[in-house]
């Protein structure tokens, strides 16, 4: 395609045209302190910037951006930073997941109602990856993501920590009573002790790594760590890179396919990722206009080994993987399994760029002829129980629970079972499935990641360290255990999982992809004549929009009118 010239970029509108507007567009510029000279008739590289002072896996992002500009300016374009909300994962109520779209949507109209040409989107924790890669798919201008990497490995008295998985685990040893309150707090000093995401393969490393993958970051970009010098590097080549792409109109809808999305699922299998992942790969293929139904994730898991030995299905962390090639050793590793034909914003082919890469440490980044696990990623379930679909992470749960029948524990909400989770006169048993609903998309709201339901206390006691557990709820990447999740439909809309009753016998069969209740059909209808809507949890604001529009797990829980490809007019310039 022939490159733009300055008279065609998207910003000329505003900056270029004889009359008032433009007038007021050039003075307001000049009024910045910049000179003609910096602007014109250079492409106007947004930078959407998800720094916050309540977002710890972003604190380097203030001196990024200034990495990023940088490259944007040597490239001969014009940077303009634009915040944008931050989903910082731990702090934000009930769950950065119902935030998700609102950044999407932000992510979007920053785009459309000011003179971008194209973008850098900076982002990493959890859900602001594939919110930002959302808005952008859907206002398709050329566009980098710039990965915010991964936190150093974590340490205590010895130990290598790692996020999220350590907390679970030393938290069940507290509760346990084999650990103590000072081995405790220095547990919480020492398992987050840098700038960057949570360095197991939650979910911000598996979509950092799929946004490589899908080819929307530059290669070899995903797994460096937030502090490494080559970070700030990586961010000034993105800066340099974007410019480029405006000038040959290189858009995220011309690098994503169905291919692509194959790559993203077939790399989110080798790497053990979150189960999070699936609900943002439908979300992002739909603003591509790309369907993607869970069984491409049953079909592809089935097919592609575990490569990537990082917690919580492997034993080392992100920094790890770094050393070993990050994912371009990984899907070098990969060799057929990976399409090289696909396209990447750095201009070449994702085959292209996986020249000469090769895993340099094996026990992190495995070769496929001596896989960490044959197969199993991920399993979607579907049965009685789950008529849409339920998803589990076979390599993250106890084997021997991978085919287990047992009576639920039923629990009506997240309150519910904190309340008697732990009472000693909970009839549990170590064989029992708990049972937790009102967790899902509408009925957390916002599909907290509640998923991986503590082991009551008394058990934890007797060494129990794994159940069966069942909910409509996403689970953090970071958690483990035989956790059931994204049951759909979820319980508050009146999937079956509303007809639960403690005491009635679960069925799951991970092998033949089965979840079942074992009541029959005329016993469910009755419980369906039943039941009841619970109230609407929002009444107002944004809360009530989420509530119109949100879509099903299996979905991927987008906004349905922001789903597809319909185009959007320009804004108007008067
Ligand atoms: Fe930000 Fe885990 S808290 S990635």
């Amino acid at each position: 395609m022939a490159r733009k010239k300055p008279e065609d970029l998207r910003s000329h509108r505003w900056y270029g045209a004889k009359d008032l507007r433009s007038f007021g567009h050039r003075s307001r510029t000049l009024q910045m302190g910049y000179s003609r000279e910096d602007y014109s008739g250079k492409p106007v590289i947004a930078i959407l910037n998800t720094w916050s002072d309540i977002n710890q896996c972003h604190t380097h992002f203030k001196q990024r951006v200034e990495e990023v500009k940088r490259g944007v300016w040597q490239a001969g374009g014009f940077p303009v930073e634009m915040p944008a909300i931050s989903l910082s994962e731990p702090f934000q109520k009930p769950t950065t997941m119902l935030y998700r779209n609102l950044l999407a949507m932000e992510t979007e109209e920053l785009l459309r109602s000011y003179p971008a040409d194209g973008c850098v989107l900076m982002g990493g924790c959890d859900k602001t990856t594939p919110a930002l890669i959302m808005g952008a798919v859907s206002m398709n201008l050329p566009m980098v993501f710039m990965p915010a990497g991964p936190m150093l490995r974590g340490n205590w008295r010895g130990n290598t920590l790692g996020s999220g998985s350590d907390s679970w685990k030393y938290w069940a040893e507290l509760r346990a009573g084999n650990i103590d309150e000072r081995a405790w707090s220095e547990i919480e000093e020492g398992i987050a002790r840098s700038a960057g995401t949570c360095m197991t393969m939650g979910t911000a490393a598996t979509m950092m790594s799929i946004a490589e993958t899908l080819g929307l970051a530059l290669p070899a970009s995903s797994a460096i760590p937030a502090v490494d010098s080559n970070h700030s590097r990586m961010a000034e080549a993105c800066g340099r890179r974007i410019v480029d792409m405006v000038w040959d109109d290189l858009k995220p809808r011309d690098i994503l396919t169905d291919g692509s999305f194959d790559n993203a699922i077939t790399v989110l299998m080798a790497l053990g990722g979150s189960t999070n992942a699936i609900v943002h790969l439908v979300a992002m293929a739909g603003r591509a206009g790309l369907k993607l139904p869970l069984e491409r994730f049953d079909a592809i898991s089935a097919r592609v080994p575990l490569l990537a030995n990082i917690r919580p299905s492997g034993k080392y962390l992100m920094e790890d993987f770094y050393y070993a090639g990050g994912m371009p050793a990984l899907m070098a590793e990969l060799g057929d399994l990976i399409d090289g034909s696909q396209k990447t914003v750095n201009g070449r082919t994702l085959g292209e760029n996986l020249a000469g890469a090769k895993s340099h440490i094996h026990d992190v980044i495995a070769p496929i002829d001596e896989p960490v696990k044959a197969t199993g990623g991920l399993a979607v379930l579907r049965g009685n129980l789950a008529p849409d679909g339920a998803v589990i992470k076979p390599t993250a749960a106890d084997p021997r629970l991978l085919r287990h029948t047992g009576k639920a524990v039923v629990f009506e909400d997240y309150n519910d079972m904190a309340a008697r989770i732990d009472d000693e006169n909970l009839d549990v048993d170590a064989d029992s499935v708990l049972v937790l609903r009102n967790a899902g998309p509408l009925g957390g709201p916002g599909m907290p990641e509640w998923g991986m339901l503590p082991i009551p206390r008394k058990l934890l006691k007797q060494g129990v360290r794994d159940m069966v557990r069942l909910s409509d709820a996403r689970m953090s990447g970071t958690s483990y255990g035989a956790c059931v999740l994204h049951v759909a439909p979820e319980s508050f809309v009146g999937g079956p999982l509303a007809f639960v009753k403690t005491g009635d016998l679960i069925e799951l069969d991970v092998a033949r992809r089965r979840l079942d209740l074992k009541v029959d059909e005329e016993e469910m209808s009755r419980r369906r004549a039943a039941w009841k809507p619970p109230a609407k949890k929002f009444q107002r604001g944004y809360g009530a929009i989420f509530s119109e529009h949100i879509t099903q797990a299996n979905e991927g829980c987008d906004f349905r009118f922001l789903e597809g490809t319909a185009p959007t007019a320009e804004p108007e310039i008067h």
